[in-house]
């Protein structure tokens, strides 16, 4: 099965996919590329480099997703990442927000493709990491697939062989980032073409990538699907892919990610974060189950009155009503038995 050397990878996604949400998307699945939210290089540059960049390689292989439009400061940043143990860099060229086109970087670089070439070339020449690019179909009035592929064709020029490509373009004026990622209409064909015309480049597809028939037919057509909101909400959705894909481990379940993330809540309790902020990535973990209502509404209001306890955790997981939750697994007792 050709899919089996195909990318699955979660969105970069900023406020959620921190470093504990990307701890528990690893624990569901190890091979998934994990991408940190969209850092500026300003951040890392001047601000406070360690609570920006500070992860742990239990996470790997994590993606740092850097914004920014100076090659020089790219650069730098793409240095530090590789010296923290980070196994790729990728740029944002798809961002819409008002404060990030102020900046001059994010979605309204699509563009200035010579620009994103000078970047891709600095960035190339102080790492020996892959450093890819998340892009759009277009912005604003950029309506066809030639534009869209020149921008690529500049960007490879440069030497970026991967981008990931959000199938619907952005409006820079008028729709806010939220409505900026259901407006548009989604234009997987100009991916699909892409990949065909240009069989060199690795094409990754991007964009209402909800279920596990989505990723099959998306793989027929591209190197590999990144998804966003889909495991946000339900995070399994990484372990049925990767069952899908013939390489996830029967003996896990949701109990088993389960306890080692509790295990990981307890040793980052003792510092300065608190549990209701770590509780946002498991929210969905029982999704579409009885009792996954009754599981997040006492999360989301036990948590902040009990920052430190651990074991809000074990009270809310009494009100799923299922003890193995791995259909795999069970399929296999079942076989075994008969
Ligand atoms: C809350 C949120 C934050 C996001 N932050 C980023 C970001 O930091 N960098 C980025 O390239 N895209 C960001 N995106 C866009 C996603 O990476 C992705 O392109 C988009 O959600 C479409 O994929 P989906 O339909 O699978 O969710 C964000 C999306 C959401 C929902």
């Amino acid at each position: 099965m050709t899919e089996l050397n195909r990318t699955v990878a979660v969105a970069p996604m900023l406020d959620w996919t921190d470093r504990h949400c990307r701890y528990f998307h690893r624990l569901i699945s190890p091979q998934t590329l994990l991408y940190t939210e969209m850092i500026t290089a300003p951040a890392i540059l001047r601000g406070d480099r360690k609570k920006v960049l500070d992860f742990s390689a239990a996470e790997n292989p994590v993606a740092l997703q850097l914004g920014g439009s100076d090659p020089q400061a790219l650069a730098e940043c793409a240095r530090i990442a590789e010296d923290l143990g980070y196994q790729e860099i990728n740029l944002n060229v798809g961002c819409p927000s008002d404060r990030v086109q102020k900046g001059r970087f994010g979605a309204c670089l699509m563009k200035e493709p010579e620009l994103v070439a000078d970047c891709i070339d600095a960035m190339q020449n102080a790492t020996v990491l892959p450093v890819t690019v998340k892009s759009r179909i277009g912005v604003d009035d950029q309506e066809g697939y030639d534009q869209f592929r020149h921008f690529i064709d500049a960007v490879a020029a440069a030497g970026c062989n991967t981008f990931i490509v959000h199938a619907r373009k952005a409006w820079l004026q008028g729709l806010s980032p939220k409505q900026n990622r259901t407006v548009p209409e989604l234009k997987y064909d100009y991916v699909y073409r892409l990949k065909k015309e240009r069989p060199e480049l690795t094409i990754q597809i991007n964009g209402g990538i909800n279920d596990v028939a989505a990723v099959e037919s998306h793989l027929q057509q591209t190197d590999g699907v990144m998804i966003g909101r889909a495991v946000w909400n339900a995070p399994w959705l990484l372990y049925d892919i990767d069952t899908f894909l013939q390489r996830a481990d029967v003996n896990k379940n949701r109990d088993t990610v389960l306890s080692a993330y509790q295990a990981y809540c307890e040793e980052m309790l003792l510092g300065s974060v608190n549990l209701h902020w770590m509780i946002r990535p498991i929210l969905g973990l029982f999704h579409g189950l009885p009792g996954n209502k009754k599981w997040k509404s006492y999360l989301v209001t036990e948590s902040p009155r009990r920052p430190k306890d651990v074991s809000v955790i074990t009270e809310a997981r009494a009100f799923v009503h299922t003890i193995d939750t791995n259909p795999n697994r069970h399929k296999e007792t079942t076989e075994g038995v008969l």
